[in-house]
């Protein structure tokens, strides 16, 4: 996608990462949780950026041969761009190329912006986790895409 780019986060990023994730996440992780990721052998995140200004991220962990999507956060200035489907295709072939068969997140349920991307990309819904959120207790949708390898 033309002017965006994805590579894996690293330590340098830390500090984009943390103003992206306040300004997206309504429950922000903290800087350790990050720093505890990057050195998680399971994990794996990527950033986008845009003209070298980190724009997005995202990451999953590895659970024997599922993906578990934990993150994902586009900066509001460069939302419909494409940028959020690009983490997610990228977050996908890393899974595929790993041998995960299958893919697994939670979403709020009212959050039709990431619903209407991972439905886009073949997720569907499994399950909903009622009161799921502890601040607002908002429902989690759980969605699961299969057939990856
Ligand atoms: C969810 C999020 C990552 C999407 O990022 P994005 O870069 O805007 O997504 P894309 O541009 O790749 O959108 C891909 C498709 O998703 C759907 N979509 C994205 N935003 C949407 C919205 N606000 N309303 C409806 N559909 C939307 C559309 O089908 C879109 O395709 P289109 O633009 O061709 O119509 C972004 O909105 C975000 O950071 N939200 C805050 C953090 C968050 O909610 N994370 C998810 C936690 S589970």
């Amino acid at each position: 996608m033309a002017g965006y780019q994805v590579e894996p986060m690293l330590e340098s990023h830390m500090a984009a990462v943390m103003e992206l994730e306040r300004i997206c996440n309504p429950a922000p992780w903290s800087e350790s949780s990050f720093q505890a990721e990057l050195s998680n052998h399971q994990a794996t995140y990527l950033v986008a950026t845009h003209n070298t200004t980190l724009v997005g991220f995202a990451g999953y962990w590895s659970i024997i041969d599922e993906a578990h999507v934990t993150n994902i956060a586009v900066h509001p200035n460069h939302r419909r761009n494409g940028v959020g489907r690009l983490l997610m295709e990228r977050i996908l072939e890393a899974a595929k190329t790993t041998d995960h068969t299958c893919s697994t997140l939670e979403v709020r349920a009212g959050n039709v912006a990431a619903i209407t991307l991972y439905e886009k990309l073949g997720f569907v819904r499994c399950g909903l986790r009622k009161g799921y959120y502890p601040k607002d207790k908002e429902d989690a949708v759980v969605m699961w895409l299969y057939g990856l390898t």
